[in-house]
């Protein structure tokens, strides 16, 4: 499967892609219990490094002395200097990573894989549908189509969180939602009597969502049990599968296609993925651990 977009492991030059490079984190900021949000920077004498990636790529973030994980990167890629990585708690090594504070050093490889189809939505409406942490790799590209929000037809951020506590970037999408450059609904599983917005999970937002399925393209990230009813919802709304995008999660190990252990039949998914066409990896979705 050809790439789409950057090629592997695009803007590291000719660096060897199993070394980390030394990076520190420079804020961090509570999302959501859980989730944190690191901003970090690649030290090279005292200057911090340009860092070049594509919306929905991912980096190899190592604690030392605990360990190394796949982690999206979630911040603008217009900000080559900023390395932004959204990261919910959940076990040893991320728990780690949450654990750091400024100052602190971190390993990083990367960025690796293949993002969001971004040339592939221009002059199409963009329907981003995302659950939960999902969000985190999506906004990359919400950042792309929004400096670049001419080229596009309509954007409309379908977001699902268990509950308000729980929505990430919860600012940021206020601040999106007054800009009037893209329609949001936001819904959560569940909430106090005091929440205005929609109860329920997030595919039931797209049979409102109003696009035009003939030219519409669709980026999904969420639970895979989410991105199953989702790109459901989005065939019965008329999307057909080469327009549903979805970005998947597997176990990872080197992240450039050496070690097998996120292979998939022909299909690596550091390598060819994490996002793919839909059509591409149907069976994928079905299998729990490669
Ligand atoms: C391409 C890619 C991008 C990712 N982006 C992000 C991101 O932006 N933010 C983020 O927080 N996480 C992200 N992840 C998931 C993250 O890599 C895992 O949560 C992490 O590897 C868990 O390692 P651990 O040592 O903390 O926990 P482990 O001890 O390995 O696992 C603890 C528990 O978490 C579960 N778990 C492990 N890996 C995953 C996974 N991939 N998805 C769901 N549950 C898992 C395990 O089954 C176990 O129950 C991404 C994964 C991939 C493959
Ligand atoms: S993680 Fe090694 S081949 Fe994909």
């Amino acid at each position: 499967m050809a790439p789409r977009s950057e090629p592997l492991a695009s803007g590291r030059g000719a660096l060897d892609p199993m070394l980390p490079r030394v990076a520190r984190v420079r804020r961090k900021r509570r999302d959501a219990p859980e989730v944190w949000t690191l901003d970090i920077e690649i030290e090279n004498g005292g200057e911090a490094e340009d860092f070049v990636f594509t919306p929905g790529q991912f980096n190899m973030l190592t604690v030392f002395g605990v360990g190394e994980v796949p982690i999206s990167m979630s911040g603008d890629p217009a900000e080559s200097r900023r390395l932004i990585h959204t990261v919910r708690a959940v076990g040893a090594v991320s728990a780690a990573l949450t654990d750091l504070g400024p100052g602190d050093a971190i390993g990083l490889r990367g960025p690796f894989g293949v993002g969001w189809p971004m040339e592939e939505a221009i002059g199409r409406d963009v329907i981003i549908a995302a659950g939960g942490l999902g969000l985190a790799p999506l906004r990359p590209a919400l950042y792309r189509l929004l400096a670049e929000r001419a080229r596009y037809g309509k954007i409309i951020l379908l977001y699902g969180s268990r509950s308000p506590g729980d929505i990430l970037f919860r600012h940021e999408i206020e601040s999106w939602r007054r800009s009037l450059d893209i329609e949001i609904e936001v819904t959560v599983d569940h909430a106090a009597s005091d929440w205005r917005g929609h109860v329920g999970v997030v595919t039931t937002l797209i049979p409102r969502a109003d696009f035009d399925p003939l030219h519409a393209i669709a980026f999904v990230c969420g639970p895979e049990i989410m991105m199953r009813f989702a790109i459901a919802a989005l065939r019965k709304a008329g999307l057909n599968d080469e327009s549903i995008y979805l970005s998947v999660e597997r176990n990872m190990k080197c992240a450039v296609g050496l070690c097998g252990h996120c292979q998939f039949g022909t299909v690596f998914v550091c390598r060819d993925g994490p996002v793919f066409r839909h059509d591409r990896v149907q069976g994928l979705l079905a299998l729990k651990e490669i």
